[in-house]
């Protein structure tokens, strides 16, 4: 339904990642493969594993984009074929450009698969164009203390990637993005400026969101018409809101799990490099 300023809106669809982990997911779903360049947002949890059964994602290829992981709640561990081991705690996070290929594992933390807890946080894949898909595989890593964070009356903002509100992720993105988090006290409210050239989104995964005067229910995806600002108010609940924008690529988009490339011809070699394990420069330990 279009009304004011929202021109999509997409409901996340619970249901189970990997090996039985639940997410909500706005996208990809049947009738949205993307909201380009966004490949995929998956809320995962908030669950509440018990000792001993939290479950991860081992390890696995990607080629083609990046992959950014922010973790709210829980104890992660990173390992991929760079060479990077790290270590996610709340309020970090992880961007992971994959570029030509790298493999990696995202598990939970030994303490935390021991202890259990609630996990809760967010992976979104950002597409690469095609002059930057074949980039060598990077990594950074953000703690919480790291993330620019913005406090006023009633509001915090975490600026993940890209700038808003004067605050720059110190992040080097390979496409101008930008990636926030919104927190709003209940009924607080905050006028919010739109970067000038990037479509933006909201994600509001705590708490329904008013935008402009439209309500817009928790764990519902949307975009919004081009604006210069947006004001947004929170109910009485409070909010927890993601906040993305960034210039669609236009480009020939195909996927097949873990790789997303421009051509068939691509996707096929993507597997066969894999297979051959010649995805990565150095070999998965
Ligand atoms: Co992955």
């Amino acid at each position: 339904m279009t009304k004011g300023p929202i021109r999509r809106q997409l409901v996340g669809q619970r249901t189970l990642e990997g090996g039985g982990f639940p997410v909500r997911r706005p996208f990809p779903v049947p009738g949205c493969d993307q909201v380009d360049p966004f490949l995929l947002l998956d809320e995962m949890g908030p669950k509440h594993w018990r000792p001993g059964e939290a479950i991860g994602a081992p390890e696995h290829p990607h080629r083609g984009f990046e992959t950014i992981t922010y973790l709210l709640s829980g104890s992660m561990v990173h390992e991929d074929s760079t060479g990077t081991c790290a270590h996610l705690a709340p309020g970090g996070v992880q961007w992971m450009t994959a570029g030509s290929g790298v493999i990696h594992s995202e598990l939970p933390s030994p303490e935390f698969l021991e202890s259990g807890g609630l996990l809760h946080g967010f992976q979104l894949w950002v597409n690469l164009p095609k002059s930057k898909k074949m980039l060598p595989a990077r990594y950074q890593g953000m703690t919480s203390e790291e993330i620019p964070r913005l406090e006023g009356p009633g509001y915090t903002l975490r600026v993940i990637g890209g700038e808003i509100l004067g605050l720059r992720s110190p992040v080097r993105t390979e496409i101008p993005i930008t990636y926030a988090h919104l927190s709003l006290g209940s009924m607080g409210r905050l006028k919010l400026p739109l970067p000038a050239d990037q479509p933006t989104h909201l994600y509001p995964f705590q708490g329904q969101v008013t935008i402009e005067g439209n309500v817009v229910e928790e764990g519902t995806f949307v975009s919004l018409e081009a604006l210069q600002a947006a004001e947004i108010t929170a109910g009485s609940d409070g909010l927890e809101c993601l906040i993305l924008a960034a210039k669609p690529l236009h480009e020939p988009m195909v996927r097949y799990g873990p790789f997303v490339m421009n051509s068939r011809h691509e996707l096929i070699a993507a597997i066969e490099d894999y297979q051959a394990g010649r995805l990565t420069d150095v070999p998965p330990s």
